[in-house]
């Protein structure tokens, strides 16, 4: 498994008023620059600082959080669809801690994402963290998943344990898990179906692929990043663009690890796995792929292939550079695992990845990821998979 560069963490403590106050100055002065006809950047920040001072923290305006959004998804070293950065719907949620008005907003939010299969990317932020008093923080990678992928399998541990019933077919969306601030126990919810779209994954020229049963969802909602903009932690704040197919057809479905489709594609395809050297993997690879570009077409889902991709993702380079920023970029995050060579990104380097860059998109810390200790002490950590420096993808 490949795996470079840093993998930066969200803190584990709040930061030091004055440590709160250095940030917010540093984004002030970022949202002035880009934002020029925002009113007076030096009012502004004596604004917070007043409130720095007062509480240790201060609130976004609306603007502000809405471009702190977009600017850690154009930080975001590892994302090729960078290009709609600034084309996000941010939805302000910072109204909304408790559990049970956090899963309905969740929810809100993948049908709002989903649009009938024209893919939007949303964000919704929750209430941020606030000294003294921690948010509430969403279980698991994603809002949607499944119980039989091997991804899932201590998001399905938890949410038995917390009193669901379920995981015994294929492809079975899991329950959401919502984990309240303060360390109370997390509660699960049933996402409802009208707000999960998935597709049937059928192939172009095989009509026996149907057969498999597979499928996959529309709408990847990354969920267990925490959002930071200017000394302020937004540990819920769920985000999606839409898939590439390569994420389904390469790595969910293909990865060993995961679903490990490729000797069943290649014996329905009759390929001969006698030796590596069929490039049996190969073909049963890009006969998959090929399955889930047609499959999301036929179903009128937005998605991208990655040579489209891959040339966007060089448009926005150069956008970029026009506007004199850098593009903060991991390679090997970047490069598609299929054809890597056949698309344009592979052919160059980029401005590498910088771990202090801020707004980001972080990687929650361990302390944070422990959503049981507090029930059943000496347990193992059960979300701690999320921590391995693993590509997930
Ligand atoms: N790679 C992840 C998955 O396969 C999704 C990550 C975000 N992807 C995206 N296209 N926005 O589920």
């Amino acid at each position: 498994m490949h795996f470079s560069g840093t993998t930066p963490l969200a803190r584990r403590h709040p930061l030091a008023p004055d440590a709160v106050l250095e940030a917010a100055a540093v984004f002030l002065r970022q949202f002035a620059a880009e934002n020029p006809a925002a009113g007076d950047p030096h009012r502004r920040f004596a604004e917070v600082a007043g409130e720095v001072e007062r509480y240790g923290t201060y609130v976004h305006t609306p603007e502000e959080l809405a471009f702190g959004a977009r600017v850690a998804w154009r930080n975001s070293a590892r994302c090729i669809g960078r290009l709609y950065w600034n084309n996000m719907t941010v939805r302000d949620m910072r109204h909304v801690e408790d559990p049970d008005g956090i899963a309905e907003q969740c929810f809100e939010h993948l049908r709002l994402a989903t649009n009938g299969g024209r893919i939007r990317p949303v964000i919704s932020v929750f209430a941020p963290d606030r000294p003294g008093r921690p948010a509430a923080t969403l279980l698991g990678e994603q809002l949607v998943r499944y119980a039989d992928d091997p991804r899932s399998a201590q998001r399905v541990e938890l949410a038995k344990e917390l009193g669901w019933k379920g995981g015994e077919t294929p492809f079975e969306v899991l329950p959401l898990l919502v984990q309240p601030g303060g360390g109370r126990r997390p509660e699960f919810y049933e996402i409802p179906e009208d707000a999960v779209l998935e597709v049937p994954l059928t192939h172009p020229r095989h009509p026996e692929f149907a057969a498999l049963g597979l499928r996959w969802y529309a709408v990847p909602a990354v969920s267990d990043m925490v959002l930071e903009i200017g000394g302020v932690t937004y540990p819920a704040a769920p985000f999606n663009g839409w898939y590439m197919g390569t994420e389904i057809g390469s790595r969910n479905l293909a990865d060993a690890d995961r679903y490990d489709l490729l000797p069943t594609v290649a014996a329905l395809f009759g390929l001969d796995t006698a030796s590596d050297r069929t490039l049996w993997r190969d073909r049963a690879l890009v006969e998959l792929n090929a399955a889930v570009l047609h499959s999301y077409d036929q179903a009128g889902v937005t998605i991208a292939d990655h040579h489209t991709e891959s040339t966007r993702f060089l448009a926005h380079v150069e956008r970029e550079g026009r506007h004199g920023r850098p593009v903060p970029t991991d390679w090997s995050w970047i490069v598609p695992p299929l054809s890597g060579s056949a698309t344009a990104v592979f052919h160059r380097y980029y401005d590498p990845p910088d771990p202090d860059l801020r707004p980001a998109f972080l990687h929650r810390a361990p302390a944070a990821t422990c959503p049981v200790a507090h029930t059943s002490p000496g347990r193992p950590e059960p979300l701690d998979e999320y921590l391995v420096p693993k590509r997930p993808g």
